[in-house]
């Protein structure tokens, strides 16, 4: 898989990249990250990415022409399987998506700045606008890191224990029962006595029905 993030502020994107699984991933290559500068596709000396909107109104607009002229540069290279823009408006991501989003081979995925992009980005190029969740982040570039985290974590060889993605929380519409690692009494509080009794179906068991309890508990609505 390839991912291209198109940013103003690629630096806020370099560190989630840059450890842990997603490093590994990348090490690995089962994924390539590709982050692009807003301001290497604007003309003139002032690297202006945005403008006051028409009509009047608080906030700034990320310009079209930049924006087009890197889509379009990346567009000739490649065919892109989704060009996401991510956004507060777009439709909340959910694991399901992430999953859909993971079986592709390139995506591109565009940050919005102050109050947006021009709207003709997103009748042009966009096929998808995705949102984290009902709250405004300053910008596209967390969101950008926490929808390539769900993704790339799902490809194929990124998890160490490739089963462990398929007992995710969510995966199978159900919240993820409660672990436990030693020690097995701290201050008292005992690890549940089927997880230390070997008897791999009664575990089985015993997971299913606590992630039944948690999810009726914490998200009926996952249920209905
Ligand atoms: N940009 C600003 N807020 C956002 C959100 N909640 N989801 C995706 N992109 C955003």
């Amino acid at each position: 898989m390839r991912i291209d993030i198109i940013t103003v502020l690629p630096e806020l994107l370099k560190s989630p990249f840059d450890a842990s699984i997603l490093k590994r991933a990348i090490e690995k290559k089962l994924v390539e990250v590709h982050l692009h500068n807003l301001r290497d596709f604007t003309v003139g000396n002032y690297k202006q990415v945005d403008d006051y909107q028409f009509g009047g109104g608080a906030g700034m607009v990320l310009m079209v022409e930049p924006i087009d002229k890197c889509i379009s540069a990346l567009k000739a290279e490649r065919d892109y399987d989704e060009i996401i823009y991510m956004t507060p408006d777009g439709v909340t991501l959910n694991q399901q998506s992430a999953n859909e989003l993971s079986i592709k081979q390139n995506i591109m995925i565009l940050c919005g700045h102050y109050k947006g992009v021009d709207q003709r980005i997103r009748d042009l190029h966009i096929t998808r606008e995705i949102s984290i969740g009902d709250y405004v982040l300053s910008g596209g570039e967390l969101a950008a890191a926490v929808l390539s985290d769900a993704i790339i974590r799902l490809l194929p060889g990124v998890l160490n224990d490739e089963t462990s993605a398929l007992t995710d929380t969510f995966q199978d519409g159900m919240l993820a029962p409660p672990v436990y690692t030693r020690p097995s009494n701290y201050k008292g509080m005992e690890v549940p006595k089927v997880l230390l009794s070997g008897n791999f179906k009664a575990i089985e068991q015993w997971r299913e029905t606590m992630a039944l309890e948690r999810t009726k508990e914490k998200r009926p609505d996952l249920l209905e």
